[in-house]
Protein backbone atom coordinates (compact mmCIF):
# COMPACT_ATOMS: atom_id res chain seq x y z
CA UNK A 1 0.00 0.00 0.00
CA UNK A 2 0.51 3.28 -0.75
CA UNK A 3 2.37 5.54 1.83
CA UNK A 4 -0.24 8.68 1.77
CA UNK A 5 -2.88 8.35 4.09
CA UNK A 6 -5.79 10.65 2.97
CA UNK A 7 -8.43 11.93 5.63
CA UNK A 8 -11.02 9.42 6.74
CA UNK A 9 -14.41 10.25 5.28
CA UNK A 10 -18.50 8.90 5.70
CA UNK A 11 -18.58 7.43 1.76
CA UNK A 12 -16.08 5.13 -0.05
CA UNK A 13 -13.61 6.48 -1.89
CA UNK A 14 -11.35 3.93 -2.22
CA UNK A 15 -11.86 2.81 -5.92
CA UNK A 16 -12.37 6.61 -6.36
CA UNK A 17 -8.99 6.92 -5.93
CA UNK A 18 -8.41 3.94 -8.03
CA UNK A 19 -9.82 4.70 -11.29
CA UNK A 20 -9.03 8.20 -11.50
CA UNK A 21 -10.40 9.37 -14.47
CA UNK A 22 -14.26 10.22 -15.01
CA UNK A 23 -16.58 12.24 -17.21
CA UNK A 24 -18.51 14.90 -16.50
CA UNK A 25 -21.56 15.58 -18.30
CA UNK A 26 -23.40 19.28 -18.70
CA UNK A 27 -26.85 18.83 -20.40
CA UNK A 28 -29.76 21.08 -20.25
CA UNK A 29 -31.97 23.50 -21.40
CA UNK A 30 -28.77 25.66 -21.95
CA UNK A 31 -27.50 23.67 -24.41
CA UNK A 32 -30.04 25.54 -26.96
CA UNK A 33 -29.02 28.95 -26.61
CA UNK A 34 -25.45 27.38 -26.69
CA UNK A 35 -23.91 30.34 -25.15
CA UNK A 36 -23.11 29.27 -21.00
CA UNK A 37 -25.23 27.00 -19.14
CA UNK A 38 -25.77 30.78 -17.13
CA UNK A 39 -27.28 31.91 -19.69
CA UNK A 40 -30.24 33.03 -17.92
CA UNK A 41 -28.36 34.64 -15.04
CA UNK A 42 -25.82 36.59 -17.15
CA UNK A 43 -28.36 37.72 -19.64
CA UNK A 44 -30.89 37.98 -16.93
CA UNK A 45 -33.84 36.23 -18.76
CA UNK A 46 -37.12 36.23 -17.43
CA UNK A 47 -39.05 32.47 -17.14
CA UNK A 48 -41.10 33.78 -20.00
CA UNK A 49 -38.90 34.08 -22.11
CA UNK A 50 -36.55 30.41 -20.66
CA UNK A 51 -39.74 28.90 -21.80
CA UNK A 52 -38.77 29.02 -25.56
CA UNK A 53 -36.06 26.55 -25.16
CA UNK A 54 -38.61 23.80 -22.81
CA UNK A 55 -40.86 24.36 -25.87
CA UNK A 56 -38.40 22.97 -28.40
CA UNK A 57 -36.09 21.05 -26.66
CA UNK A 58 -35.93 17.43 -28.31
CA UNK A 59 -32.66 15.97 -28.52
CA UNK A 60 -33.87 13.31 -31.36
CA UNK A 61 -30.08 12.17 -31.58
CA UNK A 62 -29.51 11.41 -27.57
CA UNK A 63 -28.03 8.45 -28.06
CA UNK A 64 -26.05 7.95 -24.35
CA UNK A 65 -24.63 4.19 -25.34
CA UNK A 66 -22.58 5.98 -27.65
CA UNK A 67 -21.59 8.72 -25.16
CA UNK A 68 -20.67 5.61 -22.99
CA UNK A 69 -18.99 3.66 -25.29
CA UNK A 70 -16.25 7.07 -26.40
CA UNK A 71 -16.55 7.81 -22.13
CA UNK A 72 -15.22 3.76 -22.10
CA UNK A 73 -12.90 4.10 -24.93
CA UNK A 74 -11.23 7.39 -23.42
CA UNK A 75 -10.34 5.34 -20.49
CA UNK A 76 -13.17 6.93 -18.33
CA UNK A 77 -14.27 4.73 -15.49
CA UNK A 78 -16.73 7.10 -13.90
CA UNK A 79 -19.24 9.42 -14.94
CA UNK A 80 -21.31 12.62 -13.27
CA UNK A 81 -24.46 13.86 -15.26
CA UNK A 82 -26.47 16.70 -14.21
CA UNK A 83 -29.60 15.51 -13.24
CA UNK A 84 -30.41 19.30 -12.40
CA UNK A 85 -28.34 22.15 -13.39
CA UNK A 86 -29.24 25.81 -11.89
CA UNK A 87 -31.73 26.43 -14.58
CA UNK A 88 -34.22 24.31 -12.11
CA UNK A 89 -34.40 22.09 -15.54
CA UNK A 90 -34.69 18.44 -14.58
CA UNK A 91 -33.38 15.35 -16.83
CA UNK A 92 -35.68 13.34 -14.94
CA UNK A 93 -39.37 11.91 -14.63
CA UNK A 94 -39.77 13.62 -11.05
CA UNK A 95 -43.06 13.74 -9.28
CA UNK A 96 -42.48 17.27 -7.70
CA UNK A 97 -42.45 19.59 -10.58
CA UNK A 98 -43.30 20.22 -14.12
CA UNK A 99 -40.07 21.55 -15.15
CA UNK A 100 -38.58 18.37 -16.30
CA UNK A 101 -37.82 16.69 -19.58
CA UNK A 102 -40.43 14.49 -19.92
CA UNK A 103 -42.83 17.70 -20.15
CA UNK A 104 -41.06 18.57 -23.23
CA UNK A 105 -41.05 17.52 -27.20
CA UNK A 106 -38.33 15.19 -25.90
CA UNK A 107 -40.66 12.83 -24.20
CA UNK A 108 -38.48 10.47 -22.38
CA UNK A 109 -36.59 10.45 -19.00
CA UNK A 110 -33.04 10.97 -19.64
CA UNK A 111 -31.35 9.88 -16.82
CA UNK A 112 -32.67 6.76 -16.87
CA UNK A 113 -31.66 5.68 -20.32
CA UNK A 114 -27.82 7.78 -19.00
CA UNK A 115 -27.71 5.01 -16.17
CA UNK A 116 -28.70 2.16 -18.35
CA UNK A 117 -26.25 2.66 -20.91
CA UNK A 118 -23.41 3.82 -18.69
CA UNK A 119 -24.05 0.96 -16.16
CA UNK A 120 -23.69 -1.60 -18.92
CA UNK A 121 -20.19 -0.29 -20.09
CA UNK A 122 -19.03 -0.74 -16.55
CA UNK A 123 -18.86 3.07 -15.48
CA UNK A 124 -19.53 3.80 -12.27
CA UNK A 125 -22.93 6.01 -11.98
CA UNK A 126 -22.83 9.65 -10.28
CA UNK A 127 -25.65 12.24 -10.02
CA UNK A 128 -24.86 16.63 -9.98
CA UNK A 129 -27.50 17.99 -8.28
CA UNK A 130 -27.56 21.54 -8.45
CA UNK A 131 -28.54 23.22 -4.86
CA UNK A 132 -28.85 26.65 -7.27
CA UNK A 133 -32.44 26.96 -8.39
CA UNK A 134 -33.61 29.88 -10.67
CA UNK A 135 -36.87 27.78 -11.55
CA UNK A 136 -38.31 27.26 -8.45
CA UNK A 137 -40.79 29.81 -6.75
CA UNK A 138 -39.49 29.42 -3.12
CA UNK A 139 -35.62 29.73 -4.04
CA UNK A 140 -34.70 33.53 -3.17
CA UNK A 141 -33.36 35.82 -5.57
CA UNK A 142 -29.83 36.28 -4.89
CA UNK A 143 -26.95 38.08 -6.23
CA UNK A 144 -26.59 35.18 -8.67
CA UNK A 145 -30.01 34.84 -9.71
CA UNK A 146 -31.78 35.79 -12.90
CA UNK A 147 -33.46 38.59 -11.41
CA UNK A 148 -30.28 40.32 -9.23
CA UNK A 149 -30.90 43.79 -10.88
CA UNK A 150 -34.41 43.61 -10.07
CA UNK A 151 -35.37 46.75 -7.88
CA UNK A 152 -38.24 44.81 -5.89
CA UNK A 153 -35.97 41.77 -5.45
CA UNK A 154 -36.16 42.24 -1.39
CA UNK A 155 -39.68 42.45 -1.82
CA UNK A 156 -40.46 39.50 -3.79
CA UNK A 157 -38.55 37.11 -1.35
CA UNK A 158 -40.97 37.79 1.18
CA UNK A 159 -43.43 35.40 -0.36
CA UNK A 160 -40.47 32.86 -0.92
CA UNK A 161 -40.17 30.09 1.74
CA UNK A 162 -36.52 28.39 1.67
CA UNK A 163 -38.11 25.79 3.84
CA UNK A 164 -39.81 24.35 0.98
CA UNK A 165 -37.35 24.56 -1.73
CA UNK A 166 -34.79 22.66 1.02
CA UNK A 167 -38.17 19.96 0.77
CA UNK A 168 -38.10 19.69 -3.01
CA UNK A 169 -34.66 18.86 -2.93
CA UNK A 170 -34.99 16.46 -0.15
CA UNK A 171 -37.80 15.16 -2.17
CA UNK A 172 -36.14 14.96 -5.40
CA UNK A 173 -32.81 13.21 -3.89
CA UNK A 174 -34.82 10.49 -2.55
CA UNK A 175 -35.81 9.92 -5.95
CA UNK A 176 -32.71 10.24 -7.84
CA UNK A 177 -31.67 7.30 -4.71
CA UNK A 178 -34.00 5.67 -5.34
CA UNK A 179 -35.14 4.76 -8.27
CA UNK A 180 -32.22 4.23 -10.30
CA UNK A 181 -30.47 1.16 -8.43
CA UNK A 182 -26.32 1.92 -7.24
CA UNK A 183 -25.66 5.43 -7.63
CA UNK A 184 -21.42 5.79 -6.54
CA UNK A 185 -21.45 9.81 -6.62
CA UNK A 186 -23.68 12.84 -5.43
CA UNK A 187 -22.20 16.22 -6.55
CA UNK A 188 -23.98 18.94 -5.23
CA UNK A 189 -23.39 22.51 -6.59
CA UNK A 190 -22.64 24.88 -4.84
CA UNK A 191 -22.86 27.49 -1.69
CA UNK A 192 -21.62 31.05 -1.62
CA UNK A 193 -20.37 33.95 0.00
CA UNK A 194 -22.70 37.64 -0.01
CA UNK A 195 -21.09 39.83 -3.00
CA UNK A 196 -20.06 42.88 -2.45
CA UNK A 197 -18.58 44.33 -5.64
CA UNK A 198 -21.85 46.15 -6.88
CA UNK A 199 -24.44 47.58 -4.95
CA UNK A 200 -27.40 45.98 -6.61
CA UNK A 201 -25.65 42.77 -5.07
CA UNK A 202 -24.79 43.74 -1.51
CA UNK A 203 -28.63 44.03 -0.24
CA UNK A 204 -28.05 39.72 -0.89
CA UNK A 205 -27.08 36.94 1.36
CA UNK A 206 -25.21 33.90 0.04
CA UNK A 207 -26.11 30.58 0.52
CA UNK A 208 -24.83 27.74 2.79
CA UNK A 209 -25.63 25.29 4.68
CA UNK A 210 -28.63 26.48 6.27
CA UNK A 211 -30.40 27.55 3.55
CA UNK A 212 -30.11 23.73 1.73
CA UNK A 213 -30.82 22.17 5.23
CA UNK A 214 -27.66 20.21 4.44
CA UNK A 215 -27.50 18.40 7.22
CA UNK A 216 -30.70 16.87 6.46
CA UNK A 217 -30.24 16.96 2.82
CA UNK A 218 -27.04 14.69 3.43
CA UNK A 219 -28.31 12.11 5.85
CA UNK A 220 -31.50 11.64 3.13
CA UNK A 221 -28.74 10.68 0.71
CA UNK A 222 -26.81 8.57 3.20
CA UNK A 223 -30.09 6.69 4.33
CA UNK A 224 -30.62 5.81 1.12
CA UNK A 225 -27.05 4.92 -0.19
CA UNK A 226 -24.99 4.85 2.56
CA UNK A 227 -21.44 4.72 1.16
CA UNK A 228 -22.38 7.18 -1.78
CA UNK A 229 -19.02 9.94 -1.97
CA UNK A 230 -20.76 13.24 -1.54
CA UNK A 231 -18.98 16.70 -2.44
CA UNK A 232 -18.01 19.22 -0.39
CA UNK A 233 -20.12 22.07 -1.87
CA UNK A 234 -22.94 21.71 -0.01
CA UNK A 235 -21.60 23.92 2.99
CA UNK A 236 -20.64 21.04 5.02
CA UNK A 237 -18.01 18.61 5.01
CA UNK A 238 -17.99 15.23 3.05
CA UNK A 239 -15.73 13.43 0.93
CA UNK A 240 -14.75 15.48 -2.18
CA UNK A 241 -12.46 18.32 -2.32
CA UNK A 242 -13.11 19.70 -5.75
CA UNK A 243 -11.14 22.04 -7.58
CA UNK A 244 -12.55 23.48 -9.95
CA UNK A 245 -10.93 25.26 -13.41
CA UNK A 246 -7.75 25.35 -11.80
CA UNK A 247 -4.94 22.75 -11.72
CA UNK A 248 -3.31 22.40 -7.80
CA UNK A 249 -0.01 22.55 -7.70
CA UNK A 250 0.15 19.96 -5.00
CA UNK A 251 -2.00 17.41 -3.11
CA UNK A 252 -5.06 19.16 -1.63
CA UNK A 253 -4.95 19.40 1.91
CA UNK A 254 -7.58 19.85 4.74
CA UNK A 255 -7.73 23.43 5.73
CA UNK A 256 -7.84 23.11 9.50
CA UNK A 257 -5.90 19.42 10.30
CA UNK A 258 -3.28 19.59 7.03
CA UNK A 259 -4.04 16.20 5.99
CA UNK A 260 -4.19 14.97 2.64
CA UNK A 261 -7.42 14.44 1.27
CA UNK A 262 -9.45 12.60 -1.65
CA UNK A 263 -9.47 15.55 -4.01
CA UNK A 264 -10.92 15.66 -8.02
CA UNK A 265 -10.02 18.24 -10.32
CA UNK A 266 -13.25 19.40 -12.66
CA UNK A 267 -12.25 20.29 -15.94
CA UNK A 268 -13.29 21.85 -19.45
CA UNK A 269 -12.45 21.09 -23.17
CA UNK A 270 -12.97 24.77 -23.71
CA UNK A 271 -14.07 27.16 -20.82
CA UNK A 272 -17.56 26.54 -20.34
CA UNK A 273 -19.47 23.41 -19.43
CA UNK A 274 -22.75 23.83 -21.29
CA UNK A 275 -22.39 23.47 -25.28
CA UNK A 276 -20.96 26.63 -26.31
CA UNK A 277 -20.74 26.91 -29.73
CA UNK A 278 -18.96 29.86 -30.52
CA UNK A 279 -16.36 29.15 -27.73
CA UNK A 280 -13.01 29.23 -29.15
CA UNK A 281 -10.48 28.18 -26.49
CA UNK A 282 -10.04 24.64 -27.03
CA UNK A 283 -7.40 23.28 -24.89
CA UNK A 284 -5.09 21.34 -27.17
CA UNK A 285 -3.80 17.51 -26.75
CA UNK A 286 -1.17 17.88 -24.92
CA UNK A 287 -3.59 19.99 -22.35
CA UNK A 288 -5.92 17.95 -22.23
CA UNK A 289 -3.55 14.38 -21.13
CA UNK A 290 -1.05 16.83 -19.41
CA UNK A 291 -3.92 17.48 -16.88
CA UNK A 292 -4.57 13.69 -16.27
CA UNK A 293 -0.98 13.26 -15.59
CA UNK A 294 -0.35 15.93 -13.42
CA UNK A 295 -3.50 15.53 -11.66
CA UNK A 296 -2.29 11.88 -10.71
CA UNK A 297 0.73 12.79 -9.75
CA UNK A 298 -0.45 14.86 -6.90
CA UNK A 299 -3.29 12.12 -6.06
CA UNK A 300 -5.70 13.62 -7.46
CA UNK A 301 -8.37 11.98 -10.04
CA UNK A 302 -9.39 14.47 -13.05
CA UNK A 303 -13.43 14.86 -14.09
CA UNK A 304 -13.16 16.20 -17.54
CA UNK A 305 -16.33 17.70 -19.10
CA UNK A 306 -18.32 16.97 -22.13
CA UNK A 307 -20.96 19.04 -22.96
CA UNK A 308 -23.21 17.79 -25.74
CA UNK A 309 -25.49 19.83 -27.97
CA UNK A 310 -29.10 20.09 -27.75
CA UNK A 311 -29.84 17.20 -30.33
CA UNK A 312 -28.13 14.71 -28.24
CA UNK A 313 -24.77 14.04 -29.39
CA UNK A 314 -20.83 15.21 -28.55
CA UNK A 315 -19.81 17.54 -31.08
CA UNK A 316 -16.62 16.95 -33.66
CA UNK A 317 -14.70 18.80 -31.05
CA UNK A 318 -15.70 17.46 -28.21
CA UNK A 319 -15.11 13.80 -29.99
CA UNK A 320 -11.42 14.95 -31.35
CA UNK A 321 -10.58 15.94 -27.38
CA UNK A 322 -12.14 12.32 -26.21
CA UNK A 323 -9.98 10.62 -29.15
CA UNK A 324 -6.40 11.92 -27.64
CA UNK A 325 -7.58 10.73 -24.70
CA UNK A 326 -8.42 7.63 -25.79
CA UNK A 327 -5.03 7.36 -28.05
CA UNK A 328 -2.98 8.18 -24.85
CA UNK A 329 -4.89 5.59 -22.38
CA UNK A 330 -4.75 2.67 -24.31
CA UNK A 331 -1.55 2.51 -24.16
CA UNK A 332 -0.35 4.38 -20.93
CA UNK A 333 -3.64 3.47 -18.31
CA UNK A 334 -1.79 1.64 -16.30
CA UNK A 335 0.04 5.13 -15.75
CA UNK A 336 -2.88 6.17 -14.20
CA UNK A 337 -5.24 3.48 -12.90
CA UNK A 338 -4.38 2.57 -9.36
CA UNK A 339 -1.64 4.98 -9.06
CA UNK A 340 -0.64 8.06 -7.13
CA UNK A 341 1.87 10.81 -6.03
CA UNK A 342 5.19 9.00 -6.23
CA UNK A 343 7.42 8.21 -2.88
CA UNK A 344 8.84 11.67 -1.96
CA UNK A 345 12.42 10.25 -2.74
CA UNK A 346 12.48 10.04 -6.25
CA UNK A 347 12.67 13.43 -8.03
CA UNK A 348 11.15 13.64 -11.51
CA UNK A 349 13.57 14.76 -13.82
CA UNK A 350 12.96 18.36 -15.93
CA UNK A 351 10.48 18.23 -18.02
CA UNK A 352 8.66 14.87 -16.45
CA UNK A 353 5.94 13.70 -14.31
CA UNK A 354 5.98 10.74 -11.38
CA UNK A 355 3.21 8.47 -10.51
CA UNK A 356 3.61 5.29 -8.72
CA UNK A 357 1.46 2.34 -7.93
CA UNK A 358 -0.61 2.11 -4.63
CA UNK A 359 1.14 -1.21 -4.14
CA UNK A 360 4.77 0.78 -4.67
CA UNK A 361 6.23 -1.93 -6.97
CA UNK A 362 6.31 0.56 -10.18
CA UNK A 363 7.29 3.67 -10.64
CA UNK A 364 6.16 5.62 -13.87
CA UNK A 365 8.20 8.77 -15.78
CA UNK A 366 5.65 10.81 -18.33
CA UNK A 367 8.08 12.47 -20.48
CA UNK A 368 6.74 15.76 -21.22
CA UNK A 369 9.76 17.30 -22.51
CA UNK A 370 11.31 14.62 -24.27
CA UNK A 371 15.30 14.91 -24.00
CA UNK A 372 18.06 14.36 -26.51
CA UNK A 373 19.15 10.50 -25.81
CA UNK A 374 19.17 10.40 -22.11
CA UNK A 375 17.27 11.18 -18.84
CA UNK A 376 18.77 10.97 -15.42
CA UNK A 377 16.68 10.20 -12.27
CA UNK A 378 17.54 10.98 -8.03
CA UNK A 379 16.82 8.84 -5.68
CA UNK A 380 17.17 5.08 -8.03
CA UNK A 381 20.26 3.63 -8.32
CA UNK A 382 20.27 0.33 -6.54
CA UNK A 383 16.32 -0.08 -6.59
CA UNK A 384 15.79 -1.52 -10.21
CA UNK A 385 14.47 -4.32 -11.52
CA UNK A 386 13.55 -3.41 -14.88
CA UNK A 387 12.60 -1.03 -16.65
CA UNK A 388 10.56 -0.48 -20.29
CA UNK A 389 8.85 1.97 -22.19
CA UNK A 390 4.96 1.24 -21.24
CA UNK A 391 2.81 1.63 -24.99
CA UNK A 392 5.37 -0.98 -26.07
CA UNK A 393 7.08 -3.03 -23.36
CA UNK A 394 10.38 -2.22 -25.05
CA UNK A 395 13.26 -2.63 -22.97
CA UNK A 396 15.20 0.50 -22.02
CA UNK A 397 18.83 0.47 -20.89
CA UNK A 398 20.01 2.26 -17.78
CA UNK A 399 23.12 2.71 -16.17
CA UNK A 400 23.19 3.42 -12.31
CA UNK A 401 26.93 3.96 -12.04
CA UNK A 402 28.19 7.56 -12.23
CA UNK A 403 31.29 7.86 -15.16
CA UNK A 404 33.85 10.27 -13.84
CA UNK A 405 37.19 11.28 -15.37
CA UNK A 406 40.27 11.03 -13.15
CA UNK A 407 43.84 11.97 -14.74
CA UNK A 408 42.76 10.47 -18.11
CA UNK A 409 41.11 7.13 -16.69
CA UNK A 410 37.36 6.33 -16.35
CA UNK A 411 36.44 5.19 -13.15
CA UNK A 412 32.47 4.14 -12.26
CA UNK A 413 31.39 4.57 -9.02
CA UNK A 414 27.62 4.77 -7.83
CA UNK A 415 26.45 8.53 -7.54
CA UNK A 416 25.68 9.50 -4.24
CA UNK A 417 22.44 11.47 -5.01
CA UNK A 418 21.80 7.37 -6.27
CA UNK A 419 21.05 8.60 -9.85
CA UNK A 420 20.49 6.57 -12.59
CA UNK A 421 20.84 7.20 -16.35
CA UNK A 422 17.98 5.56 -18.83
CA UNK A 423 18.97 5.67 -21.98
CA UNK A 424 16.19 6.88 -24.80
CA UNK A 425 15.84 6.41 -28.11
CA UNK A 426 16.31 9.55 -30.57
CA UNK A 427 13.42 9.76 -32.02
CA UNK A 428 10.42 10.53 -29.88
CA UNK A 429 7.86 7.25 -30.29
CA UNK A 430 4.62 8.00 -31.85
CA UNK A 431 3.32 8.94 -28.36
CA UNK A 432 1.54 12.03 -27.50
CA UNK A 433 3.65 11.82 -23.49
CA UNK A 434 5.87 8.18 -23.86
CA UNK A 435 5.68 6.98 -20.62
CA UNK A 436 8.83 4.81 -18.69
CA UNK A 437 7.79 1.92 -16.86
CA UNK A 438 10.46 0.90 -14.05
CA UNK A 439 9.35 -2.22 -11.68
CA UNK A 440 11.46 -1.56 -8.64
CA UNK A 441 12.88 -4.40 -6.54
C1 LIG B 1 -19.75 25.93 -11.12
C2 LIG B 1 -20.75 26.45 -12.08
C3 LIG B 1 -21.28 25.46 -12.94
C4 LIG B 1 -20.65 24.13 -13.09
C5 LIG B 1 -19.82 23.71 -11.93
C6 LIG B 1 -18.91 22.55 -12.17
O1 LIG B 1 -19.92 26.08 -9.84
O2 LIG B 1 -21.74 27.17 -11.45
O3 LIG B 1 -21.91 25.95 -14.04
O4 LIG B 1 -21.67 23.24 -13.10
O5 LIG B 1 -19.14 24.71 -11.40
O6 LIG B 1 -17.93 22.43 -11.22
Amino acid sequence: MSSYKTRKTPGNTEWFRHDRFGMFIHWGLYAMPARHEWIKSKEMMTDEHYQRYFDHFDPDMYDPKEWARQAKAAGMKYVVLTTKHHEGFCLFDSKYTDFKSTNTPCGKDLVREYVDAFRAEGLKIGFYYSLIDWHHEDFTIDSRHPKKMLPDALEQNKTKDMRKYAEYMRNQVTELLTNYGKIHILWFDFSYKPEYGCPEFARFAGKGKEDWESEKLIETARKLQPDIIIDNRADIEQDLWTPEQYQPTEWVRHAETGELVTWEACQTFSGSWGYYRDEMTWKSPEQLVGMLIKTVSLGGNLLMNVGPTARGYFDHRAEAALKVYADWMKYNSRSIYGCTMAEPSFKAPQGCLLTQSEDEKRLYVHIMDYPFKALEIEGLAGKIEYVQFLHDASELLYDEKQKVMTDGLTVEKVNESGKVTIFLPVVKPNILFPTIEIFLK
